[in-house]
């Protein structure tokens, strides 16, 4: 007689699929069955994995390393280091460095620099937060718990904060003391990748679409557009960095890049409904912003539950892509699930 655990997981494995209830919210250490099996479960081996524990391990490494890599505040221009270290060390998921190891080890190959590609990730996305809390954009006063940067240290040093976190990011994937190892086509190519999913074609140009789109009556397709820019292509960068840095098959790749453009799109529809439903407390940053900025969101077009479901359509989508890859995708699975059940 199986108890109610061992049966939810058997029902799992039928369905292809890890367990409905979230693994985040769950103190207990709880293993699910690699979904490309339809055996029963007590007819295949497992790797225990706890998805949370991977999470936590993950995002300590990636602090420790931005950390060790960011100037001390106390060297000149001590006011500028303050403020990168102000807003990049405030905490914050680190969803993309973590997406970019996991598909790393999706790919499951030796990955040099794996740690500073990852991190150039959270490098761009930090400076984006703080430009787009800026009063020229968002106009926010907090993030990730604290006021704003600017609301600390001024418009004028967040712009610069912003600028450096930018460039530093280029910096620590072409530092050949960090990039040991890596072959030097891969490198550039991944430079590359960095800079296409973070500039005019990428984040930067759906920064743009969203700005323009304030006060607008714009319509779905313009709105999935603007999040597939704004969001999507930094994380979709993100998973193509982990790939291309473990040596990804062309194949491989489509099947990531596929994965993270459903991922991409359901992080910001999340991100629209949190903005709705959620608390200061738990956001780190003020709700309702979004409306009171005249902007339209997902939930503006399906309500906050109709929202809700097309994200974890998306995260469906995306799910099914990582079927090749067997149990090593595990953790990019559990991201997946994570990115529409999360709370901040
Ligand atoms: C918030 O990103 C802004 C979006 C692109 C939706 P995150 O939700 O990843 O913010 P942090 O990094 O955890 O603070
Ligand atoms: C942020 O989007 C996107 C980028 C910073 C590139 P939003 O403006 O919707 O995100 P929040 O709600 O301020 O975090
Ligand atoms: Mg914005
Ligand atoms: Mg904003």
């Amino acid at each position: 007689m199986k108890n109610r655990k061992e049966a939810r997981w058997t029902r799992a494995v039928e369905d292809h699929q890890a367990p409905s209830h979230s693994l985040f919210d769950s103190p207990q250490t709880f293993c699910y069955a690699p979904r490309r099996f339809t055996a029963r479960c007590d007819e295949i081996t497992f790797t225990p994995m706890n998805i949370k524990d991977y999470l936590e391990q993950k995002r300590v490494e990636v602090d420790r390393f931005l950390d060790s890599v960011s100037p001390p505040a106390t060297t000149a221009p001590t006011t500028l280091h303050e403020s990168m270290r102000y807003s990049l060390l405030a905490g914050g998921k680190r969803v993309r460095p973590i997406l970019a190891i996991a598909a790393a080890e999706a790919v499951g190959q030796p990955s040099p620099g794996l740690m500073p590609i990852a991190c150039s990730l959270e490098l761009i996305h930090t400076y984006s937060l703080i430009h787009d809390d800026l009063p020229a954009m968002d106009n926010d006063d907090f993030r990730r718990g604290k006021p704003t940067n600017h609301k600390v240290y001024g418009d004028a040093m967040a712009i610069l904060a912003g600028d450096a976190l930018l460039t530093m990011a280029f910096d620590l994937i072409s530092r050949p003391d960090l990039m040991k190892g890596c072959d030097p086509a891969r490198q550039v190519r991944l430079i590359q990748e960095l800079a296409y999913g973070s500039g005019n074609m990428g984040m930067v140009g759906g920064q743009v679409f969203d700005i323009q789109a304030e006060n607008q009556d714009i319509d779905l397709p313009t709105l999935q557009n603007i999040h597939k820019h704004k969001t999507g292509m930094l994380i979709r960068a993100a998973v193509r960095m982990g790939a291309i840095a473990a040596g990804a098959e062309d194949r491989q790749l489509d099947d990531l890049t596929s994965y993270a453009e459903d991922v991409g799109l359901a992080f910001q529809i999340a991100d629209d409904v949190l903005n709705v439903t959620g608390t200061r407390e738990e956001l780190g940053k003020n709700p309702n912003t979004d409306a009171e900025r005249g902007k339209k969101t997902y939930p503006t077009f399906y309500g906050a539950e109709g929202a809700r479901k097309l994200a974890d359509d998306c995260v469906a989508r995306a799910i099914v892509r990582l079927s090749p890859f067997g149990p090593a995708a595990d953790p990019l699975c559990e991201l997946a699930r994570y990115i529409t059940s999360r709370k901040n």
